[in-house]
């Protein structure tokens, strides 16, 4: 199957109401229906309900950068599942490492949330990644996967179509350089083979992406590597001209 390739912006916490509803509707103005690929704004909660509205009727799509597992209750401060699919959002980031690393998210708190996001028919675009320490250890693999088979515990008969996994090395968030195109490569086969284990050979329509310091500079160059079926994009995503340049470097290495 060919994946359809993805660009999802987080825009973490930037950009009020205004400043997001403008941003979308100038980048809608520019992509059009030309792009290839699914773009997924993923803006703050604040943000999340006027952006559907800005991006109705074009091929563009929302993402939470984060839900919580139960429905409804005493959950202060929280936001469900069931909330945000009548507004039209379609996505949710879950197990972000700055989610992991500062609101202190457990693998297994990770896998309720992603659990609740699928049984409520959104798609969640489950983050992983190992941090520099790991990496010095050679434990890469090994974080991947206890991060994969906790995160997607009893997910193993789900559709995999509907689940979007993003690699992100801890180390190159917010970072001055990306990881390199041979660590995201053997990173990204890992992270395949651990998938085909749970999925048996659907796990190759698991769409995979790769996020840590991913611009206009690095896109044409990471899109092309092995297992790379698009990216999650920060602080690139805060900028229209690198966002869309992203956006059709991408279109257009998949146009070829
Ligand atoms: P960055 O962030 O592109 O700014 O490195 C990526 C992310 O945290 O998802």
């Amino acid at each position: 199957m060919n994946i359809h390739p993805i660009v999802a912006g987080n825009w973490k916490m930037h950009k009020t109401r205004n400043e997001g509803v403008s941003f979308v509707s100038k980048i809608k103005n520019r992509v059009l229906d030309k792009v290839e690929a699914r773009v997924i704004f993923c803006p703050p909660f604040t943000a999340l309900f006027s952006i559907v509205e800005a991006i109705e009727g074009s091929s563009l799509s929302v993402g939470a950068q984060n839900v919580y597992f139960e429905a409804q209750g005493a959950f202060t401060g929280e936001i469900s599942v069931e909330m945000l699919k009548p507004e039209g959002v379609e996505y949710v980031i879950i197990g972000h490492s700055e989610r992991r690393r500062i609101f202190g998210e457990s693998d297994s708190l990770i896998n309720k949330k992603i659990h609740a996001v699928l049984g409520g028919g959104l798609i969640p675009i489950f983050c992983i990644g190992e941090k520099l320490e790991d990496r010095k250890a050679n434990r890469t693999t090994d974080v991947l996967k206890i991060q994969i088979e906790s995160g997607l515990e009893g997910l193993g008969a789900v559709d995999p179509t509907k689940i979007i996994v993003a690699y992100e090395p801890v180390w190159a968030i917010g970072a001055s350089e990306a990881a390199s195109v041979e660590q995201i490569s053997e990173a990204h086969a890992s992270v395949k083979s651990i998938l085909a284990g749970m999925f048996r050979d659907d796990g190759n329509d698991v769409p995979l992406l790769y996020g840590g310091s991913v611009n206009e500079k690095n896109a044409a160059e990471l899109i092309q590597t092995k297992g790379v079926d698009g990216f999650l994009a920060g602080g690139a995503s805060l900028n229209e001209d690198s966002f869309c340049s992203i956006i059709e470097q991408v279109s257009n290495f998949y146009k070829r």
